[in-house]
């Protein structure tokens, strides 16, 4: 991709992103939308993939058909709440391989801490896709992008669904060769992390744990 933040303003996103953001709107339609959103915005980020074509044969003809080229995408969901973006995702694209990085934010320092990470063979041979719905601060986005390149990974892209100046920010800064996806770039962050006025914990409302 050649530009480093790609904001996908499509009404059906922007709309479905309004019933997110609200309150009262109940765990199971939050999952939902999230599912659906999920789907648009991958179709943005896999916009310019590499292509190649195969010979096939139509009822009518022979052609020479537009195919995907290279190896099958990693798609790396940051736990937990990238498992919310990985399953729309999944649906758009059955066949990539899937990894997780598990990082919690630390709340006093807002630092990231490792836990857990297992990703795909041949990181350096695929695009890599980060998934993570909430860019605040950066830091745990920036640190898994870190582990991604020190498991080899060359061509990365981060999928969000709301973003923060300071986590875009931050994230032009550590990695300005890993272009952003985001469906809206919100005002800021408060005092304790969290996106103003964006949705409040995505893991949470998600997965119903508040
Ligand atoms: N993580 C969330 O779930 N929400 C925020 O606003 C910031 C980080």
């Amino acid at each position: 991709m050649s530009q480093h933040l790609t904001i996908v303003d499509h009404p059906l996103v922007q709309h479905k992103l309004t019933i997110m953001r609200a309150t009262d709107t109940p765990t199971a339609v939050f999952r939902q939308l999230l599912r659906e959103i999920s789907q648009l915005l991958a179709y943005e980020v896999t916009r310019e993939l590499e292509m190649t074509t195969k010979r096939i044969e139509t009822p009518m003809a022979e052609m020479d058909a537009p195919t995907l080229a290279g190896k099958k995408l990693a798609l790396i969901s940051i736990l937990r709440a990238g498992n919310g973006l990985l399953d729309g995702v999944l649906e758009l694209i059955p066949s990539a391989r899937v990894g997780f990085v598990g990082l919690y934010r630390d709340e006093e320092t807002l630092q990231p801490v490792q836990y857990y990470f297992k990703v795909p063979e041949s990181l350096d041979d695929r695009l890599v896709i980060a998934v993570d719905p909430m860019l605040a601060t950066g830091n745990s986005s920036a640190a898994a992008i870190d582990l991604l390149k020190g498991a080899g990974a060359t061509n990365i892209r981060f999928l969000c669904l709301l973003a923060a100046p300071e986590g875009i920010a931050r994230m032009k800064e550590a990695h300005p060769d890993v272009p952003i996806v985001t469906a809206a770039v919100d005002e800021r962050l408060n005092e304790v992390g969290y996106i103003v006025p964006g949705l409040g914990d995505a893991g949470d409302r998600m997965f119903g744990t508040k």
